[in-house]
C-alpha cells in the first residue's frame, strides 16, 4: 500500500503544473491555496515547485486527489471540448468579463489614488498598472475575437470536413501564438505586480468603501484573468498548435 502510493507520487509529481489542470480543472483550487501559479508559470513539474515553496508533494497530491472527487459537471470538462466551443465560452465568460468590469475597476482604482495617494502611495501606482493593464487587454481580445479565434474556427472545421485548412489560416495561427502568448505574460506580470503592491490585497486601518470594493473587485479580475489565460495557454492554445499546424512546415 506504502510502496504503490509512494511510486504514484514519484509519477504524478513529475508533471507540470499545467498539465494537472488542463487534465482537470478542479485541480486548479489546490494551486490557487497554495499561491501556485498555474497560468503564465504553468510549464513547471509539481516536484519542483514543491521544493521551491518547502511543500510536500505528498500533501499536495493527497489534496489534488481530494479535489478530483469533488463532484464535476460535465460542462466543466474544457480540455474534452471542441476548439470552437472552448473559443466560444472564452468570449462569452472571460471576454465578457472584462468587458463589464475593467472600465470601472479602472474608475474606482483611480478614485481611491486620489482620495487616499497621500497616505498610501501604492494605490497611485495600482491605479496606473490597472489603466494600462485594461488598455492592453482591450487591444488583446480585439486581436483575438477577429483574428486569431476566426482562424483557428475556419482551420478546425476544414479539419474536420477532411480539408487542409487555408495557408493564411495556419500562418495566422502561429503568428499570433507567439504574440498572444507574450501578451499573456506582460499582462500576467502586471496583475502580480498589483497583488504585491496590494500587499495581497489586505486593507489598510484608514481604508473607505470603495478602497475595499476596489480591492476585491482587483482580486476577482486577477482570479478570472488566471483561468482565462490558463484556458487560452494551456488547453487552446497547445490543442491548436497540436491539431491546425503542420509540424512538417
Ligand atoms: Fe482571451
Ligand atoms: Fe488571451
Amino acid at each position: 500500500m506504502t510502496e504503490s502510493m509512494s511510486s504514484q507520487t514519484a509519477e504524478t509529481a513529475d508533471k507540470t503544473i499545467g498539465e494537472f489542470v488542463a487534465e482537470d480543472y478542479r485541480t486548479a483550487e489546490v494551486f490557487e491555496k497554495y499561491g501556485i501559479d498555474f497560468c503564465c508559470g504553468g510549464n513547471v513539474a509539481l516536484s519542483a515547485i514543491c521544493q521551491r515553496q518547502g511543500i510536500d508533494p505528498a500533501v499536495l497530491l493527497r489534496e489534488i486527489e481530494a479535489a478530483k472527487r469533488e463532484p464535476m459537471e460535465r460542462s466543466q470538462n474544457f480540455a474534452a471540448w471542441e476548439l470552437p466551443f472552448l473559443a466560444d465560452y472564452i468570449v462569452a465568460v472571460h471576454h465578457a468579463y472584462i468587458k463589464d468590469n475593467a472600465g470601472q475597476i479602472a474608475l474606482y482604482a483611480r478614485k481611491v489614488a486620489e482620495v487616499h495617494g497621500g497616505r498610501h502611495a501604492e494605490v497611485k501606482e495600482i491605479a496606473a498598472i490597472f489603466e494600462k493593464v485594461a488598455a492592453d487587454l482591450a487591444t488583446h481580445l480585439r486581436e483575438e475575437e477577429e483574428i486569431f479565434f476566426p482562424a483557428v474556427k475556419r482551420a478546425a472545421a476544414a479539419k474536420k470536413a477532411g480539408e487542409r485548412p487555408e495557408l493564411r489560416d495556419i500562418d495566422a495561427i502561429r503568428g499570433d501564438l507567439v504574440r498572444l502568448r507574450r501578451e499573456h505574460e506582460e499582462v500576467g506580470d502586471a496583475i502580480h505586480t498589483i497583488r504585491h503592491l496590494a500587499r495581497d490585497f489586505a486593507l489598510p486601518g484608514d481604508a473607505c468603501n470603495t478602497y475595499a470594493v476596489t480591492y476585491q473587485k482587483l482580486k476577482e479580475f486577477e482570479d478570472d484573468l488566471h483561468k482565462h489565460v490558463h484556458l487560452e495557454n494551456n488547453i487552446l492554445f497547445l490543442k491548436a498548435e497540436r491539431d491546425l499546424i503542420p509540424s512538417a512546415l
